[in-house]
């Protein structure tokens, strides 16, 4: 994972560098280091913990006699979390960054240096190894492509080398891009930061070597054009506003960003759709892949795929998907969904089926991301830009795609009467304004159930049919920014081992939808009370009894099949931002994990 910077003819080199490496905190923040150089030093800074700490330790450095800088954020691997496996790994006469992992760092301490035994970091060894080869060639080009030839991995590096005062980037798998304006060079990890400074930018390919040389880059294994990109920038996603934290701003832009995606699928995207993709749907076989919150979205549109088509549907995490064995025989088509188009264990499940020749689409967020460029076809999501660690608009944006793919596929093969299709579109295009009702008047339920919560050690989740990803997901919510344990269940399933978990010191939320299920959710909620369990129900209808009990139901909007997983997924949003408030924890950037998983 981590985030990667490079500065070279800047006014403001570690200002600039700080400001990015803030902006790249989504991308780990255990430990942070800049190294500054000019053709006869290097110096470098490094500390634990965020940005703000190194930017407190180099507050008093002067950066006017320097040319360049480099930058890392990190999220640790290999090697534990301390200031010595901190980047950038520096000397006299190199200092270096890298995002990704080096596979065969221990192959290469063995066969090629002497490196002391107690280093942990593939990166570290990584240093040594191309220190040892800029001693050994004459030319630090050759020793460059020496190591590029050697290592092995999913890497991108940026490096400087005093010897012969030259910057080099290095991409493999991991990405990088860089962009300028006259003689001032900036490269990161994430090219969307880019466009807040230049707007031409170019990505660098796998296996690129760029050096930049007297203010002139050039590429070191081939002559092909280097050819800049233009690059806007459209609005500044750093800005809370007036908002406590990125996640509650980004709850709140989700009718804004729904309304856009909408808008964009009806008049470009899914416009002429039979015209445009009935060879790519012509399968009998749909398989959906993603992670995390991604993977709770394939699960939704399985749901929806099921419902609406005759297409044989399912759902795989990525990171399993590449373990199993491809069906060659069968017509597969893979849909893959990420936010960032750039986690590993989905770009690397893209890429294994690949290799069996195999259709793809990637739904994705970011544009300019590796997925977007292996992939046969690109679905947008017009989320725009993320902050959050918890995913939250990029997600129902996932889910809005998945919704308008189904329909028209369903459409497409005549499985959705023409009368069905348009009430579910217009469902669809009337959704922003429910949402943005719904968040307005359930914030204030939101905080109570919230403080209810603190009343317990764990919370259950349960859902059936297409509630079930739902809660799925509430779960993986509330516990990755409130760090309270927390699981997801069918509700069918409770009876079948679960149900043991159940005392007076868990919660469990039962996302009832008042419809065929209705009653069979709140038996489930009724067996719960039945053990001293605290239930919270969240549903459409409005009071509830069954048998003597009366349950408290905080009312949610009256929801179609279709619409169900926006009008419970946000308030449960809401409940986890809420509660992990009231736990003081660090909802954006919450203990142990990154926006973007670019490892395996
Ligand atoms: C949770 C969350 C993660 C991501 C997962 C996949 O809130 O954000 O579970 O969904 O890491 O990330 P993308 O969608 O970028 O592939």
């Amino acid at each position: 994972m981590c985030g990667i910077v490079g500065i070279i003819n800047s006014n403001s080199l570690k200002n600039e560098a700080i400001d990015i490496l803030k902006k790249l905190e989504y991308r780990g923040y255990d430990s942070a280091g800049i190294s500054l150089f000019e053709k006869n030093r290097i110096k470098t800074i490094k500390s634990v913990g965020k940005i703000s700490e190194l930017e407190k330790k180099s507050k008093n450095l002067l950066d006017k006699n320097f040319t360049g800088i480099i930058g890392h954020t990190r999220w640790a691997t290999h090697g534990i979390v301390n200031r010595n496996n901190a980047h950038p790994f520096s000397d006299e006469n190199l200092t270096l960054v890298c995002n990704g992992i080096i596979e065969n760092y221990m192959e290469i301490q063995k066969r090629y240096v002497d490196i002391p035994n107690n280093i942990q970091s593939d990166v570290e060894v990584s240093f040594y190894f191309l220190s040892y080869l800029l001693n050994k060639y004459k030319s630090p080009d050759e020793a460059i492509k020496t190591f590029l030839k050697i290592i092995k991995g999913n890497y991108a590096f940026v490096i400087y080398i005093k010897k012969n005062n030259s910057f080099y980037l290095l991409k493999n798998g991991s990405p990088i891009s860089i962009s300028h304006k006259d003689k001032s060079f900036y490269a990161c990890s994430d090219s969307s930061i880019l466009s807040f400074y230049h707007n031409r930018i170019y990505h660098l390919k796998d296996g690129d070597i760029l050096k930049i040389d007297n203010d002139v880059v050039k590429r070191l294994n081939n002559n092909n054009k280097i050819i800049f990109e233009e690059n806007s920038v459209s609005q500044n996603p750093y800005d809370k506003g007036k908002f406590q934290h990125y996640m509650l701003k980004e709850i709140y832009e989700q009718p804004k960003v729904l309304k856009e995606t909408q808008q964009r699928y009806n008049s470009e995207f899914f416009l002429d759709f039979a015209n445009k993709f009935q060879k790519l749907f012509d399968v009998n076989k749909l398989i959906l892949v993603g992670c995390g919150t991604a993977y709770h979205a394939c699960m939704i549109g399985e749901y929806y795929f099921n419902k609406f088509t005759n297409l044989d549907v399912s759902s795989e995490l990525a990171s399993e998907l590449r373990y199993k064995n491809i069906n060659t025989k069968q017509k597969t088509l893979y849909i893959f969904v990420s936010q960032s188009g750039e986690t590993m264990d989905t770009l690397m499940a893209l890429k294994y089926i690949k290799k069996y020749n195999k259709t793809s689409v990637i739904i994705t967020n970011s544009l300019q991301s590796s997925m977007v460029r292996e992939a046969d076809v690109t679905i947008p999501t017009y989320a725009l830009k993320e902050v959050g660690v918890a995913s939250t608009k990029a997600f129902t944006c996932q889910v809005l795609s998945l919704a308008n793919l189904s329909l028209e596929v369903a459409k497409m093969n005549k499985t959705i009467s023409n009368s069905d299709y348009k009430k579910n579109l217009k469902i669809l295009n009337t959704l922003p304004d429910k949402l943005k009702k719904l968040i307005k008047d359930f914030s204030p339920t939101a905080k109570y159930l919230a403080k209810k919560m603190s009343l317990v050690n764990s919370c259950y989740f349960l859902g059936r049919n297409i509630s079930y990803p739902i809660a799925l997901e509430g779960s993986l919510k509330l516990k990755e920014i409130s760090y309270m344990h927390s699981e997801g269940f069918p509700g069918g399933e409770m009876k079948h081992g679960p149900i043991a978990l159940i005392d007076k010191n868990t919660m469990t939320v039962c996302i009832a939808p008042n419809n065929e299920l209705y009653e069979k959710s709140l038996s489930n909620a009724q067996e719960i009370i039945a053990r001293n369990g605290k239930i919270i129900i969240l549903s459409s209808a409005k009071r509830t009894k069954k048998g003597n009990t009366e349950m408290s139901v905080p009312s949610l909007p009256k929801e179609n099949f279709i619409d169900t997983p926006f009008i419970y997924s946000i308030p449960l949003q809401l409940i986890s931002y809420y509660f992990a408030l009231n736990e003081g924890t660090d909802i954006d950037q919450p203990r142990n994990l990154a926006k973007s998983v670019t490892v395996e």
